[in-house]
């Protein structure tokens, strides 16, 4: 961003603090106070390294006198047996400052240079930068000639953003510098206890596992070549048992698609003033990095999010940034997905009839999946070979693409660009294309391998082949597939084989930009084996995300719950599948898989031309509440009540003014208790009152009692208006739902 020059201020720094008297004595004021949405971050640039004063709750307009205060009051203790100077702890943490933890660069040159002592050399201010103010810190490291620029950006939604750009100032014939590693780190206080981060399958994504901070690391590596199902995807410590609404919590987010490292670390003797570190940055491989003199590497951005409302704050911000960012279409079309109606069995005739009964229930896109190339009858054979296979269409896919459009209805196309069987005719012409050691390719997965596509000539005839396919059609929707691990992922070359997953996930990201490009309006979707590449860098590039194969609602709503904690629902697609799971096994209630989807970006994936006439008019119903909603829920903020009893769950949308709301009320197993008792509503406004409606347009849910709570009864019939006090703080009664079973609540402001 280029901002007028009244913008700007070039802070010179003093290289180092002044051993006693006051700290403070500059034109320009060097410790910086940046607020935004609530947030404040104070970073004092006077040490050689700049430090954080405090990230965390807004502490109003102070500046001047009170910052070098804030600054003195935070200063550390001479410990014993330990070093003569108190310990700092900057943002580029190293042992030359006595930090014994995870250093911010790490790298040797020949092997040497493995001490890096960078300096700040100059600083600038840009007050508009990323809304809150952004910035810039430019080192130098004599001793590894490395040049740093550190940008720390607090956005206009409170989300503080980390990136850093390491250059090589090498001369000429001197050996390259390996980059090592590059983490963000920002230091968290000693009340942050609790440590909580996801884990995860096929199937069953965004699993939470919860700790104690402790001594030592809790470090995650991802080593997949993708975040994978088991992603960190947001790791967060707060105060004791910080839940949805409660607690002051503290995350982290690696915004990025390759292989990627987060830790928590504590130190007994703290990082500076405060107790432990949140870090994280791009997992590199050892030689993957290797800078010659003039060249740089660009970490990715690393986003901090604070809040003292629990887990929903924390998604509030994130939200909220990703929703101003990179805006999606709203409100996200219903759309119809094949996968689960016909798998590989493509036959127009079947489709024919399955589009009709799509157009009949409302569908707004269908999207066919996977098995309309060359050779692709099941998972064996085909991928590489992006042209229509003519044994299966052999008039092309219009006669599909031109019912569904006459149906009303936009058209989508599955495909996975960057893998290759070896049983297609891409693998036998192109055998150098596969990524993969010289000494042999390892084993497959899924039957399938990896296309280098960071080489030119692979990377375009897989812009060439796939833009002319969505050109060709005017294809509206790519859902974009990734079904395998990278696993020895190297380049072959005259050299050696060399790391290559850095620039997969840079050729990647140029891939979906350069047929984005060739194909204005294009949406994509990112899939990998359902919810394996989630992450807020894959959604810079593409739409929205496939969530999971998991379509059983028992599973689902946990896997959208945790997968909203970052992600907003337009973003997050969510289909109804039959009855019997093709992941689980589970059966399910129609109305318990229909209303799931409402929270999120929604569609059909079952063989509607099966479904009873009961269930195509739960459907329709089911449909007609889905754009009734949709608006709502892909605006609005995400709140979940913290309940004790596990197997019950509320869960909402709110919309940003407090004048509307829809409510799931969920139960998921049977539990001891007979009753829920009083359950507040979150997210409303306590000084309206609300009249609350029971929505059974998908149908009714099975309760596991006679009769009652009577004044939720009496929603059915009519609107009942409860004020919002009682509904936020003292809660209402609900009923005992049978297991497996949901009903929606709708809420409006009436006054
Ligand atoms: C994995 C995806 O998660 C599924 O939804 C489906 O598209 C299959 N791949 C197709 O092979």
């Amino acid at each position: 961003m280029t901002l007028p020059p009244d913008l700007q201020h070039t802070i010179m720094v003093p290289t180092s603090l002044p051993d006693e008297g006051p700290l403070l004595s500059a034109d320009h004021d060097p410790i910086i106070h940046l607020r935004s949405a609530g947030v404040s971050l104070i970073v004092d640039l006077r040490p050689d390294v700049p430090v954080v004063l405090h990230w965390g709750a807004d502490l109003g307009p102070v500046s001047g006198s009170a910052l070098e205060v804030l600054a003195k009051t935070g200063g550390t203790a001479q410990l014993h047996s330990a070093p003569d100077a108190p310990r700092a702890f900057s943002l580029l943490p190293t042992e030359y400052e006595g930090w014994s933890g995870v250093p911010a660069i790490s790298g040797h040159r020949a092997g040497t240079a493995t001490t890096p002592r960078p300096k700040t050399v100059s600083a600038t201010l840009e007050e508009a930068g990323r809304g809150g103010g952004q910035i810039v810190v430019h080192l130098l490291d004599d001793l590894s000639r490395l040049a740093i620029q550190l940008t720390i950006g607090l956005s206009e939604h409170g989300l503080v953003e980390v990136q850093t750009t390491v250059t090589a100032e090498a001369a000429t014939g001197e050996a390259p510098y390996d980059l090592t590693g590059v983490v963000a780190v920002l230091p968290v206080p000693a009340r942050a206890t609790d440590v909580l981060d996801l884990t995860g399958k096929w199937s069953r994504e965004r699993s939470p596992q919860r700790g104690q901070v402790r001594d030592g690391q809790h470090a995650r590596q991802v080593r997949r070549g993708k975040p994978g199902a088991d992603s960190p995807y947001l790791l967060s410590v707060g105060t004791p048992a910080f839940a949805s609404r409660s607690g002051e919590i503290w995350s982290m987010h690696v915004a990025w698609s390759g292989d990627q490292q987060w830790f928590v670390e504590r130190l007994p003797e703290g990082a500076g003033a405060f107790s432990a570190v949140l870090g994280g940055g791009e997992l590199l491989r050892p030689g993957e990095v290797r800078l010659r003199a003039g060249e740089s590497y660009e970490s990715p951005r690393v986003a901090f999010a604070w809040s003292d409302e629990g887990l929903d704050g924390i998604a509030d911000r994130f939200h909220a940034q990703l929703r101003s960012d990179h805006p999606r279409s709203t409100p996200q079309p219903l759309l119809l997905n094949t996968w689960e109606a016909v798998y590989f069995e493509h036959d127009l005739g079947r489709l024919t009839e399955l589009v009709d009964k799509a157009a009949e229930i409302g569908v707004e896109r269908v999207v066919l999946d996977d098995g309309w190339f060359r050779g692709r009858r099941d998972d064996r054979a085909g991928l590489g070979d992006w042209q229509i296979d003519e044994h299966v269409w052999p008039d092309g896919l219009a006669p599909l693409v031109d019912h569904v459009r006459r149906r009303g209805m936009t058209f989508g196309l599955w495909v996975e660009p960057e893998m290759v069987n070896l049983d297609s005719a891409l693998a036998r012409e192109h055998p150098d294309w596969i990524l993969g050691p010289s000494a042999g390719l390892g084993g497959s997965s899924r039957h399938q391998y990896v296309l280098d596509i960071a080489k030119p000539s692979a990377f375009d005839y897989l812009v060439a082949s796939i833009s002319s396919i969505v050109i060709r059609y005017s294809i509206d929707f790519l859902k974009w597939d990734h079904n395998r691990e990278l696993h020895e992922p190297v380049h072959r070359s005259p050299d050696g084989d060399r790391p290559g997953t850095r620039d997969q996930t840079l050729a990647f990201y140029a891939l979906l930009d350069e047929i984005q490009r060739r194909c204005p309006g294009l949406e994509i979707e990112s899939c990998s084996s359902g919810g394996g590449r989630v992450d807020l860098a894959v959604l810079e590039h593409t739409d929205r995300v496939w969530t999971s194969d998991c379509n059983d609602p028992v599973e689902r709503q946990s896997i959208q719950r945790w997968t909203e904690v970052l992600v907003p629902p337009e973003y997050i697609g969510s289909h109804v599948g039959p009855p019997r799971s093709h992941t689980t096994n589970r059966v399910s209630d129609t109305p318990f898989r229909l209303l799931t989807t409402l929270f999120g970006s929604a569609g059909v994936e079952w063989d509607l031309t099966r479904c009873t006439p009961d269930e195509i008019e739960q459907l329709s119903r089911w449909a007609a509440s889905y754009k009734e909603f949709r608006g709502l829920v892909q605006s609005g903020r995400r709140v979940h009540a913290d309940l004790a009893d596990e197997q019950t769950l509320l869960h909402g949308s709110v919309a940003t003014d407090g004048s509307r709301a829809l409510f799931c009320w969920a139960r998921l197993g049977s539990s001891a208790a007979a009753q829920a008792g009083r359950v507040p509503f979150p997210g409303l406004d306590s000084r309206r009152d609300y009249e609350v409606r029971l929505r059974e347009d998908a149908g009714p849910a099975s309760p596991h009692q006679l009769a009652g709570p009577a004044w939720f009864e009496a929603t059915r019939e009519h609107p009942v208006v409860v004020p919002g006090v009682v509904l936020t703080t003292v809660g209402v009664t609900l009923p005992t739902l049978n297991p497996g079973q949901a009903l929606l609540l709708e809420v409006t402001a009436v006054s």
